[in-house]
């Protein structure tokens, strides 16, 4: 790991315009579960049963009793972790310039980071289903389910639920700073979510440096990412701001 260490501050260093890419795995270490993989939520729902819009709209209770158990009560409770800070760090040296994340837990902005795309939305607000009112998720009473807007309509997170679009401002957004970006670090993703898992390959495509960092080899490894640092999100990114902040 060290000679892979060394090679991402380099390649961080040179850059002149880095970007990254989250996924559920840098929540991780802040208590958030993954969706795949060990302890993955998808391990015990079924998405289309439980975050797929048609399962909404026909039950809309179903799908708010297990998101706020397993989703609100452990976003509330989670904080940023090594992970988050590195980047947020990464930032304020001026070498990372966005942050495209498929996370809904707010947790990069938590950290300080400024310029952040929420690829899939967020669960730090709700959206009624009538009137499009966004409420924030803290004001919500969810001792009723599924809570309901002061119009009387359905709130449902602003997230994006399998079955719908990304939101056009972030994916176009996203697939502009993919292909300008020199460097993009890949944190924390299953890659195989499309069309989140496509912005690696277009920023590979735009001639930058594809740089994992996962416990676990992807799709990406080998395929489209120039190299794969296997660790965890707070270890490795630890590693890499400690030889960036202090060289020699
Ligand atoms: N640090 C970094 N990565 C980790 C860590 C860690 N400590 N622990 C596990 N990982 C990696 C896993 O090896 C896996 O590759 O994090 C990844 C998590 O993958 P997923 O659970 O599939 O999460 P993600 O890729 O973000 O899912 C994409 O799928 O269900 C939808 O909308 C949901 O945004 C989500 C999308």
């Amino acid at each position: 790991m060290d000679t892979l260490i060394a090679r991402a501050v380099t390649d961080l260093k040179n850059a002149r315009n880095a970007v990254a890419l989250t996924g559920a795995g840098i929540s991780i270490e802040s208590g958030i579960p993954p969706f795949r993989g060990k302890g993955g939520l998808w391990e015990r729902f079924d998405p289309m049963e439980i975050a797929h819009i048609d399962a909404f709209v026909a039950d809309p209770e179903l799908v708010w009793r297990v998101l706020v158990k397993e989703l609100k009560e452990v976003i509330d409770r989670a904080l940023p972790n090594d992970g988050h800070k590195g980047l947020e760090r990464l930032g304020r040296m001026g070498i990372l310039k966005t942050v495209i994340t498929q996370n809904v837990d707010g947790l990069h902005q938590a950290a300080g980071s400024t310029d952040v795309i929420e690829f899939h939305g967020t669960f730090a607000w709700q959206r009624c289903t009538e009137c499009e009112t966004r409420v924030p998720t803290r004001d919500v009473d969810a001792s009723v389910l599924p809570p309901r807007c002061s119009c009387g309509g359905i709130l449902r997170p602003d997230a994006v639920l399998f079955g719908e679009m990304i939101p056009p401002e972030a994916l176009w957004r996203s697939q502009e700073v993919a292909a300008r970006c020199d460097v993009m670090l890949v944190i924390g993703t299953s890659a195989v979510v499309q069309p989140a898992a496509s912005m690696p390959i277009i920023a590979r495509q735009s001639g930058a440096r594809v740089i994992e960092i996962n416990p676990e080899p992807t799709p990406l490894t080998g395929a489209v990412s120039s190299y794969l640092i296997r660790g965890g999100a707070g270890e490795v990114m630890n590693r890499i701001m400690a030889a960036l902040e202090h060289p020699g």
